[in-house]
């Protein structure tokens, strides 16, 4: 059944074949409702990026589906539709902080002033706005791949591990843009060791060597 949101069915992934085949999710089905922030946890290698690719649409699952608003992911691309940061953040690099952030706004023709201005507060990044990606801190470009993906405010935000570079008052920040983004109505599919962001998740997925094994 696909509803709206991101909805994972039944879905079994791996990479290559043969001798060097390796499986990575093994029947994993989930769901993110609009307006539902949903903690993807689980070891190192259990395959939380994985099913962030699939989320995203970056890679089509081998077998199963994943839909966003009832469309396979993989034939979404539209960043207000399906947003992501992804574990190494995918900044350009030749750009300023707040033309990555407001990238996504120039290609849809949307002014990106008011969002920037919110997201640049709220993830205390004001004082880099006009800076080099190249000269900010890692934490501060995982911030600003943040503002990036919500920009937008999209049908569904999937962030993988976005606060690994984080102190606690930054994660606690970035908690609350991710919980302030579902209020607004989009899905959040947010892979995460962090506690402090599953604290405040509505759900939170246990992942264990490709499988779900708690709600
Ligand atoms: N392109 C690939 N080819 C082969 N194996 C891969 C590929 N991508 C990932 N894997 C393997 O799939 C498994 C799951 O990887 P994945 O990156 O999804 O884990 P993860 O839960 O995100 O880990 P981490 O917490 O370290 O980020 C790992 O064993 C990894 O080595
Ligand atoms: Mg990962």
């Amino acid at each position: 059944m696909t509803g709206t949101g991101l909805s994972i069915q039944q879905v079994a992934h791996g990479y290559g074949a043969g001798a060097g085949r390796v499986e990575v999710l093994h029947d994993v089905s989930l769901a993110a409702a609009p307006g539902e922030l949903v903690a993807v946890a689980g070891p190192s290698g259990s395959g939380k990026s994985t099913l962030c690719h699939l989320a995203a649409g970056f890679e089509t699952p081998e077998r199963g589906t994943v839909t966003v608003d009832g469309r396979p992911a993989d034939a979404v691309a539209d960043w207000s539709v399906v947003a992501v940061v992804p574990q190494q953040h995918g900044l350009l690099a030749g750009l300023s902080v707040e033309d990555n952030i407001c990238l996504p706004a120039y290609r849809a023709g949307v002014d990106p002033v008011a969002a920037l201005a919110r997201l640049a507060e709220a993830l205390d990044l004001g004082a880099f706005t006009r800076r080099g990606v190249r000269e900010t801190s890692l934490g501060e470009q995982q911030r600003t791949a943040v503002a990036r993906a919500l920009v937008l405010a999209p049908r569904l935000a999937v962030l993988d591990e976005p606060t690994g570079h984080q102190d606690d008052d930054h994660v606690a920040q970035v908690a609350a843009v991710l919980v302030g983004a579902a209020h607004a109505g989009s899905a959040v599919l947010v892979a995460t060791h962090d506690s402090r962001v599953w604290e405040v998740a509505d759900r939170v997925v246990h992942l264990d060597e490709g499988r779900v094994t708690a709600l």
